[in-house]
């Protein structure tokens, strides 16, 4: 599925009245099968552009095209991951993570078998039967990431999906869903603050400004990438870095 922005705005009325002008002709495009990551500081509008593109918002102005065709309703089109983790309390972890495939209609007893063989790579095994309060921020994480997947949409929206976890955990996720990207066949939008992860995982790496955000670097990386550890020792990757973080510290804050 492939993705397009044209011109994107944003707007919000604050509560004093006065307008909050989040980003303004944001254009920015994922190719069938790619992943993209957005880069920027905090309250730039991040999280606002992926619920436009989910369709949860409404952009003030331009178009969103998916598959070159213009798509006014994008509502169930994707399958996301927002910030907060939004695990139903009042369903096990095994309960939530089938939320997805059972409102697609998907039969209950073939989610179920698809859910339990992810619970061991996703570090669920043993809690499948407890209650989201009794998990750990990063075991929530895991479980809305794995709710996720298992809605099997052709574009992901991640919006910070490691955050919750530790470093170790951090970049054995990463190094997962790189493995994983190829077999998944999926478009993927990733949020993120860690410039690590932008250039492990994605085929472009845009970085927005502060408000009235704007897109003021877009790198394409073509080099390979196996995981996070021989990354480091890459002079590709410590190019990416620094262009990225030059263009993060020109920022006004
Ligand atoms: N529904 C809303 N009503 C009013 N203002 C909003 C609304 N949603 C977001 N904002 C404001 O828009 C700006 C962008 O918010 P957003 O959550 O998109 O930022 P972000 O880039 O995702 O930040 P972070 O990196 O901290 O997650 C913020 O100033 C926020 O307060
Ligand atoms: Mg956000």
């Amino acid at each position: 599925m492939e993705v397009s922005l044209h011109n994107i705005s944003k707007s919000f009325k604050q509560k004093d009245n006065s307008t909050l002008n989040v980003f303004s002709e944001i254009n920015l495009t994922v190719n069938n099968g790619q992943l993209i990551s957005l880069i920027g500081p905090s309250g730039c509008g991040k999280s606002t552009l992926l619920n436009i593109i989910a369709g949860i918002e409404v952009q003030d102005k331009g178009d969103i095209y998916i598959d070159k065709s213009l798509e006014a309703n994008r509502l169930g089109v994707c399958g996301y991951l927002q910030q907060k983790d939004l695990l139903l309390p009042w369903r096990n972890i095994l309960d939530n993570v089938i939320l997805g495939s059972e409102l697609k209609g998907e039969k209950k007893k073939e989610s179920l078998y698809k859910a339990k063989k992810y619970l061991d790579r996703f570090g669920l095994k043993g809690f499948e039967y407890e209650y989201p309060h009794n998990l750990s921020g990063g075991m929530r994480q895991r479980a809305s990431f794995l709710r996720t997947l298992l809605a099997d949409q052709k574009l992901f929206l991640l919006d910070e999906p490691f955050s919750a976890l530790d470093s170790l955990n951090r970049s054995k996720m990463q190094d997962w869903l790189l493995n994983i990207k190829k077999e998944l066949d999926k478009t993927i939008i990733l949020v993120t603050h860690d410039i690590d992860e932008a250039i492990l995982l994605s085929d472009k790496i845009y970085v927005m400004s502060n408000i009235p955000a704007q897109i003021i670097l877009t790198e394409n990386i073509n080099y390979p990438r196996v995981n996070t550890t021989t990354m480091l020792s890459d002079n590709n990757y410590f190019k990416t870095k620094k262009n990225i973080m030059d263009a993060l510290s020109s920022l006004e804050n």
